[in-house]
């Protein structure tokens, strides 16, 4: 009989940054291959439209309310996910932002802390309390940070970002190091450009349409291109030995001199 790798049925996944863009493709997916999701973010009128497409679409899903830069928030998440729902077995990391272009002479304090809070410190936040209920529950458990070609070299004009997805290519493998003694996977996927809120009005402009034709593809990522890719990471079933790791889905871009 064959195996189905990618079935998650009896899982439950959090998504941070679920309304919008890459995270609300992640929480369909993974409501697609059975597991129970749980839809994050600050903005609680998209998160209640994506769970209840989900729902009527024969899935579950659930909202909940988090900002990631905020301690307090991620821990009442977490305080609620137990007390509804149990736990989690699977965490996308993936809530973020970015500020526009900018020289680093140029960069305000603001923007290089508002990147970094959200994208490395609420990161590292999420990841650490979803280990502690992981590790007390004894679960399995997959951690998927969302990080970025960005984090394994350099863009121009994003200090800020670049340096928030670097920390987070090497706190996924400072983390598979410590918790793989738990039964814990931690591995990050990494974009190259999708087009989402994030940048639609620099892909949508002028410019942004002549950078895309300097991509090896000369386009842009299409998201149902990075399901395979999550499935592969989130499931114990694929992706079991695989550990620390980072995934590109970028077409090539990462090693293009763009
Ligand atoms: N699009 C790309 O080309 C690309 C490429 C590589 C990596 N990425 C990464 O992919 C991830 C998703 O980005 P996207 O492109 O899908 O952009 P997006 O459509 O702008 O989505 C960003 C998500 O993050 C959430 N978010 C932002 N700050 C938050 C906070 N403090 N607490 C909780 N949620 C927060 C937003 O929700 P609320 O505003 O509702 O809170 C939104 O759902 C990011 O980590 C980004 O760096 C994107």
């Amino acid at each position: 009989m064959a195996i189905d790798y990618f079935q998650l049925t009896g899982k439950t996944a959090l998504v941070t940054g679920a309304s919008s863009g890459l995270g609300e493709h992640f929480a369909r997916v993974l409501a697609s291959e059975g597991a129970t999701v749980v839809v994050a973010a600050r903005r609680e009128e998209k998160l209640a439209e994506l769970v209840a497409d989900i729902n009527a679409n024969g899935g579950t899903a659930h909202a909940l309310k988090l900002d990631v830069a905020d301690k307090n928030s991620v821990a009442d998440a977490f305080a609620t996910v137990e007390r509804d729902i149990g736990g989690i077995d699977i965490l996308i990391n993936n809530a973020g932002v970015a500020t526009a272009p900018t020289r680093f002479v140029e960069m305000s304090e603001e923007d290089w802390h508002w990147v970094l809070d959200t994208n490395l410190n609420g990161a590292w936040r999420m990841a650490q309390a979803a280990a502690k209920q992981m590790i007390a529950k004894g679960t399995a458990g997959s951690i998927i940070n969302v990080g970025s070609i960005y984090g394994l070299h350099t863009g121009v004009l994003k200090a800020n970002y670049n340096v928030a997805k670097a920390a987070v290519v090497q706190l996924t493998k400072s983390m598979s190091m410590e918790l793989s003694r738990n039964n814990i996977r931690v591995n990050s996927l990494c974009p190259g450009w999708f087009y989402t809120e994030m940048n639609e009005d620099y892909f949508s402009s002028e410019a942004g349409e002549k950078y895309i034709k300097g991509f090896p593809t000369k386009r842009l990522g299409r998201l149902d291109e990075l399901t395979v890719p999550l499935l592969l990471l989130a499931s114990n079933n694929a992706g079991g030995y695989i550990n620390g790791s980072s995934i590109t889905v970028d077409g090539g871009l990462v090693e293009s001199p763009i």
